[in-house]
């Protein structure tokens, strides 16, 4: 691929989504390599489904195996309804919702007859190794395959999230943004009508959908089998407390486990007086383009089953887990539990329970936590560039300082806040609304004044004169800079990592990453539509700062053909050039190029390629569009659980620390030591895109 540093200057990254080379050791060894293999999806589709057997297809091509798509499941393979597939056959399909495969559930596969035809099917096509894109019930398909003699891996592919032995499974990520935002519509109009809404999410037996959906739409109750107790006078009882407390609305997320949304609401509406309504989101959350993160795990999944079969391996699954694509025997997956995370069901807690916070506790509705050590204020601030979650982030700091009957006061346009005195007492009531709103309500800003003695000088006053026990600074590197100054002038800093570039090196997510790829994700599909159709080469400038995390995701989420990072490109413009006169030889009509702001001049790489391709070459820079919007699901939920966990250090009496997502948990650092870490985005990743973009 045109345009790429050498590998060996390829530096490894801090978190490494590395591929175990262990894998599936006890099965290499002097098996002759697998020339022919199999894809099916299975169960129900899932957003991200299709950009996994993209991957599976690309990989096989690229160690020089064939590659069958199997329609309809398991049906397809007892009736013999299989489709060749060729690097070309699965152009266009990375952005699509549901399955080109289509999917069923096959209860004939339930049978020792269907098990054998399924078999045989496999060996009369040659087909040596099978991908089974599904859920736990597909797997059980598979190893009766594997039973006789055919070798399978299983990929985790439902929106349920309920497969044991992963901590991601395709499609969940598009289908919470979606349930999601449809709550935000529902809440919207359920705030002005004063009602209570009760809104069923899919899952079937899990509440892993109504536990994100429950923190990202600011939920005041959440019901799923794992943690609904079926205490309905209880629910009534809040529902009444909250109503007489001022609340305007009741938004109830309830699990599919649960149901019964219709019988509750009449019920409800029956005890409380307050106009209460049901809607089942059902089957859209299951539909839809994916999003980004779904296209990027999607395709690293396909990618590493097709590397497992590769290397001998047989009767494993691909999983997602501590921050690392790995993967485990499937009797073992098989035999897994899973269990909501208790700290994300914690923190639910402490949003939506104390909802009413000082009003409740005042009048004797709610404890005040007795954990709570002392009575502390702590000041909380947002810095540098603003980062859609920031919000979410606040709210938590708030609701859970409260709920340890702590003060919070909020300081205006970041350092400068504290020098200028401009702040404002925070309460829960101050934090309503919030939640899914980009931007930031206490406003981001630099600081000229704070690089200065003065200014500095200035701001320990102001904290000092609150009796301010620790400060909660949220943004980049550069803002946990401002609290180094701080914590050396003895001031408690506790930092939360907030960008768009996702650079902060001691994490693996910022607040706002998400939400800023999947903008540009958007973005990049449109322009793509329209340079397919018209046959032109697009370059698409990302944000990024000095980081390429932007480009590499976008980049892969849209099938790029080229991702240029700061990192990994070698500013060769001219190899890029006879790639796309190479690539236009063969019939190709679109080469959509991902630029990152560090590598930049855009535009003269436009014109220099419209001279020498012929080709009409346009440049699109994204800028500022990035930063704005909703947050996505992920960023409300972990800006949350960012906010949540500051508070946490700071109740614990720890002192200087900065929170962050690594290895799959919320954890945090000493201050100093996370601004001595470096990071790269992922070169496991970014191999991978070379091997995806079609050749
Ligand atoms: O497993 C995915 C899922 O959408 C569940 O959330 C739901 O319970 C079930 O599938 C619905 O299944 P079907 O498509 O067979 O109606």
């Amino acid at each position: 691929m045109a345009g790429t540093k050498k590998t060996e200057t390829v530096k490894e990254s801090t978190k490494k989504t590395a591929v175990k080379k262990e894998t599936a050791k006890k099965e290499t060894g002097a098996k002759k390599a697998i020339k022919r293999i199999g894809v099916l999806t299975s169960g129900g589709d899932a957003p991200g489904m299709n950009a996994a057997i993209r991957a599976v297809v690309r990989t096989g091509i690229a160690y020089g195996m064939e590659v069958v798509g199997v329609r309809r499941g398991f049906s397809g393979l007892i009736d013999e309804d299989f489709v060749e597939l060729t690097s070309k056959s699965v152009a266009d399909t990375i952005q699509k919702g549901g399955t080109f495969l289509y999917t069923a559930r096959c209860p004939e596969m339930l049978t020792k007859e269907g098990q054998d035809k399924a078999a045989e099917n496999c060996r009369k096509h040659g087909i040596e190794g099978l991908i089974v894109i599904g859920g736990d019930g597909s797997y059980r398909g598979a190893q009766s395959l594997a039973a006789r003699g055919i070798n399978v891996i299983g990929v985790p592919g439902t929106i349920d999230l309920d497969i044991a032995c992963t901590e991601y499974t395709i499609g969940f990520d598009t289908a919470v943004n979606t349930a999601m935002e449809a709550i935000d519509n529902i809440r919207d109009t359920s705030t002005s009508q004063e009602r209570c809404s009760i809104i069923e999410v899919m899952g079937r037996h899990a509440g892993f959908i109504a536990l994100w959906c429950g923190i990202a739409n600011g939920a005041e109750a959440v019901l799923s089998t794992e943690m609904y107790n079926y205490e309905e006078q209880k629910l009534i009882g809040d529902i009444q407390t909250k109503r007489k407390s001022g609340r305007k609305h009741y938004i109830i997320v309830n699990a599919e486990g649960i149901g019964d949304s219709e019988g509750m609401a009449k019920r409800i509406e029956y005890a409380t007086g307050m106009p209460t309504t049901a809607t089942n989101l059902g089957y859209m959350q299951r539909g839809g383009s994916p999003t980004c993160k779904d296209r990027v795990f999607a395709s690293a999944m396909g990618a590493k089953a097709v590397d497992i079969l590769h290397n001998g391996g047989n009767q494993r699954v691909v999983a997602f887990k501590h921050g690392q694509f790995v993967d485990y025997d499937m009797e073992e997956a098989l035999a897994m539990k899973k269990s909501l995370d208790p700290f994300l069901v914690d923190m639910l807690s402490k949003l939506t329970r104390k909802g009413e916070g000082r009003i409740l506790q005042r009048e004797g509705m709610l404890p005040v936590n007795t954990e709570s050590k002392g009575r502390k204020t702590i000041g909380i601030l947002t810095s540098g560039g603003d980062a859609p979650g920031m919000n979410a982030a606040i709210r938590a700091v708030v609701r859970s300082a409260i709920g340890y009957n702590m003060k919070v006061i909020g300081f205006y346009r970041g350092f400068n806040g504290l020098i200028e005195k401009d702040y404002i007492e925070m309460s829960n009531s101050t934090m309503s609304e919030t939640v899914q709103k980009g931007g930031t309500l206490l406003l981001a800003a630099d600081s000229p004044e704070f690089k200065t003695e003065e200014g500095i000088a200035k701001a320990v006053e102001t904290i000092k004169e609150l009796g301010i026990d620790a400060l909660v600074v949220i943004g980049a590197t550069g803002t946990m800079r401002g609290g180094m100054e701080l914590i050396q002038r003895g001031v408690n800093v506790i930092g939360i990592p907030a960008t768009v570039d996702n650079d902060v090196a001691c994490t693996e997510y910022t607040i706002g990453y998400d939400t800023a790829i999947n903008t540009a994700m958007s973005a990049i599909d449109k322009v793509r539509d329209t340079s397919a159709s018209h046959e032109r080469c697009s370059i698409i400038e990302v944000a990024g700062y000095r980081s390429g995390h932007n480009a590499l995701w976008a980049g892969i989420a849209t099938g790029a053909e080229e991702i240029l990072t700061p990192e990994f490109y070698d500013n060769d413009q001219q190899a890029i050039i006879s790639e796309i006169i190479s690539k236009k030889k063969l019939g190709k009509r679109l080469h959509l190029i991902i630029n990152s702001e560090a590598v930049g001049k855009s535009g003269s790489l436009a014109k220099n390629i419209e001279f020498a391709t012929g080709l009409e070459t346009r440049a699109t820079i994204l800028g500022l569009i990035q930063g704005g919007g909703r947050p996505t699901c992920q960023d409300r939920v972990y800006a949350s659980a960012m906010g949540g966990k500051a508070v946490e250090a700071i109740n614990a009496g720890s002192k200087n620390r900065i929170v962050a997502y690594c290895n799959g948990e919320f954890v945090d650092f000493d201050m100093e030591k996370a601004l001595r870490m470096t990071k790269q985005p992922d070169s496991y990743l970014y191999e991978m895109s070379k091997k995806l973009a079609r050749s």
